[in-house]
């Protein structure tokens, strides 16, 4: 019954065996792959509160550096998925690296990383949603519009958002890659409105002081905004669905994360040259600062671009939530019973209740940045989980097949995992406490129950895997 045994790869091949996906994406499809996942609350909601309590104008160099770690953390993970393509992400690979331990505190730590981000997203939904509603005449009571620790009882809309969509969730509704690429245009648009009707109002008077908090204010902000980052793992989940890996993946990933970027640094520049950054204390920051340019119109038609944005990424973290909960299910770490699938939906009914349950709860009642700020800590810790395990397995396993090579692996997984630990070490203290105290209930959890109801102590005794 050790913690770490692990999960061989050919079992985990014989499991996703069912379905063998066509390889059929170009570098250009993964690109737009990358900005569809990866745009959304980062850019529309929190460089708001970044630039004011954290960063400053300096929140520029504060996307650089997350982007920066983010892309060496893509081209190692990038190996992993090519490798094991299978759904459950930093948590399969955990298993089969790390063993089953580790890989049951990254799998307890994706939750925040997609439950307790889609809060993050539901709360941004909010607060775009009233501002527009606002922009139209239509002043919504704060009772029902903020969270208590912002002076109101529950937000509502986000509440709602987060329900409608699960019952979608439950009822089965697909995404497609037509839908992505509308999508992306509109987040494009929503964007590009933006520069082009701010940009020409900056005033570089702004931008001094460029760090009025220090580089420690710029650290801390990349601890908040990395959650702009966040979904870029799953673009390197489609490794396996790619014509040629070994050019593609390189050329989709830091394309798309280069792009991300670039749109970044380039709408923190403009919002904090045409307001001074003390006055973005807003989860709606693009939209706020087309209302005090007096472009009402254009401030409702980012908005709802944003709107539009936000809804489908709220909708894909509470998906991927559920799938993660479904490989960590099919293992046997928690209850099988409660990823069962709908007879009639074929969606896992009960697990996507329970989540959007959850969502809901904490987007309603529990701030925004405290809420990103855990989702940065739980992904950063599945990030090191992952980097170490590619670089195990080139030990452990160096004759498995790799679609796809990291190219100086040793550097760029190490890279990935000092930058993430430089970030880690930026979260305020409230969020390591929040994390440690997190990561204890899921140790609890799993020697309370998963230690002994993981179906590695049955596969065990019949020889399939092997116990370290
Ligand atoms: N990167 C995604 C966002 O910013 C999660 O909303």
């Amino acid at each position: 019954m050790s913690i770490f045994r692990t999960k061989s790869i050919e079992l985990l091949k014989q499991e996703a065996s069912t379905h063998s996906l066509h390889k059929s994406l170009t570098a250009v499809d993964i690109i737009l792959l990358g900005i569809g996942v990866i745009i959304g609350t980062g850019i529309f909601v929190l460089t708001g509160v970044a630039a004011a309590k954290y960063a400053g104008p300096g929140l520029m160099l504060s996307f650089a550096l997350a982007g920066i770690t983010v892309a060496f953390v893509c081209l190692a993970y990038s190996e992993l998925a090519a490798m094991i393509p299978i759904a459950g992400s930093a948590y399969t690979y955990t298993y089969t690296a790390l063993g089953e331990f580790v890989a049951w505190l990254v799998g307890w730590n994706l939750i925040l990383e997609y439950s307790v981000g889609a809060s993050a997203v539901a709360g941004g939904w909010s607060a775009y949603t009233v501002g527009i509603l606002k922009s139209a005449g239509i002043d919504l009571p704060l009772a029902i519009t903020a969270v208590p620790a912002d002076g109101g009882l529950i937000n509502l809309p986000a509440v709602l958002i987060t329900l409608f969509l699960t019952l979608l969730l439950i009822k089965g509704v697909k995404e497609s890659a037509h839908a992505n690429r509308v999508l992306v245009a509109i987040k494009l648009i929503a964007i590009f409105l933006f520069l082009f009707l701010a940009g020409p109002k900056v005033d570089v008077a702004n931008w001094t002081p460029f760090l009025p908090y220090g580089w420690a204010g710029v650290s801390a902000g990349a601890a908040i905004i990395f959650f702009a980052y966040l979904g870029v793992d799953s673009v390197a989940t489609a490794a396996e669905e790619t014509r040629n890996p070994s050019k593609d993946m390189p050329i989709g990933i830091i394309g798309s994360l280069g792009i991300c970027t670039v749109l970044y640094i380039s709408v923190s520049a403009v919002m904090t040259g045409v307001v001074p950054y003390s006055q973005l204390n807003t989860a709606e920051p693009v939209s706020f600062i087309l209302r005090q340019l007096g472009y009402n119109f254009g401030s409702a038609l980012v908005g709802t671009g944003a709107i539009a944005g936000l809804t489908t990424v709220l909708m894909v973290m509470m998906y991927a939530q559920t799938r993660a909960f479904f490989a960590i299910s099919r293992d046997g770490l928690i209850p099988a019973a409660i990823c069962k699938v709908h007879p009639k939906y074929g969606t896992p009914h009960i697990i996507t209740l329970i989540v959007g349950c959850g969502v809901a709860l904490i987007s309603g009642f529990t701030p925004i940045h405290l809420v990103a700020e855990m989702c940065s800590a739980g992904t950063l810790f599945a990030f090191i989980a992952a980097m170490i395990g590619v670089m195990v397995l080139r030990r452990t396993k160096p004759d498995a097949a790799r679609p796809f090579r990291c190219p100086a692996l040793s550097f760029v997984a190490t890279a990935a995992i000092l930058f993430c630990l430089y970030i880690m070490y930026n979260l305020q203290a409230g969020t390591w406490l929040r994390f440690v105290v997190w990561s204890m209930i899921g140790t609890i959890i799993y020697f309370l129950y998963g230690r002994s109801h993981s179906l590695l102590n049955t596969s065990v005794e019949r020889g399939s895997n092997k116990a370290v």
